[in-house]
């Protein structure tokens, strides 16, 4: 089968890669270019855990051809932090103890930031609804939103000037 020639920017980098035309944009980030942060966890759209941004906007991962990046920006788990630097959302996950496998933490961690990038002061229902399409099976979500409120918080005083 011919594969097909992709470029596309992934988390600031140009990025070239070759894929087969079935391909999904998750398996190309997590096989091709080694990128395992996102996770397969239905491969159906059901869970989330493989949420990424394409073009500024939250997708399934598993959904998407890897051919539909070419000329477009990706997002993924790993460009979230600054380098040795954890993005607030990162941090408050820590300190709320808002996981326990982890596995479905890096698609929430990508939610969280694209819902808080769009509404910095967004209310509990908010959170709760952006949210809806992450599932998790082990922290029964408390700890989730309260810790996307508590780095809601931080953001607004980080970005308010002094
Ligand atoms: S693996 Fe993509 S939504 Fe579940
Ligand atoms: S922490 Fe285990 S699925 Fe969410």
């Amino acid at each position: 089968m011919n594969r097909i020639h992709v470029n596309s920017t992934v988390n600031g980098d140009a990025t070239q890669f070759l894929c087969d035309p079935g391909a999904s944009l998750l398996d190309v980030l997590r096989d091709t270019l080694h990128l395992t942060g996102s996770k397969e966890g239905c491969g159906s759209g059901d869970c989330g855990a493989c949420t990424v941004e394409l073009d500024g906007e939250m997708v399934c991962s598993c959904l998407v051809l890897a051919a539909e990046a070419e000329g477009r920006t990706v997002a993924t788990i790993e460009g979230v932090a600054e380098g040795s630097v954890l993005h607030p959302v990162q941090q408050k996950f820590l300190e709320h103890a808002a996981l326990q496998c982890g596995f479905c933490t890096p698609g929430f961690i990508v939610a969280a930031k694209s819902l808080l990038d769009r509404n910095p002061n967004p209310t509990e229902t908010e959170v709760r609804y952006w949210l809806a399409g992450n599932l998790c099976r082990c922290t029964g979500y408390d700890k989730i939103v309260r810790a996307v409120m508590d780095a809601a918080a931080e953001l607004r005083q980080e970005r308010t000037p002094a």
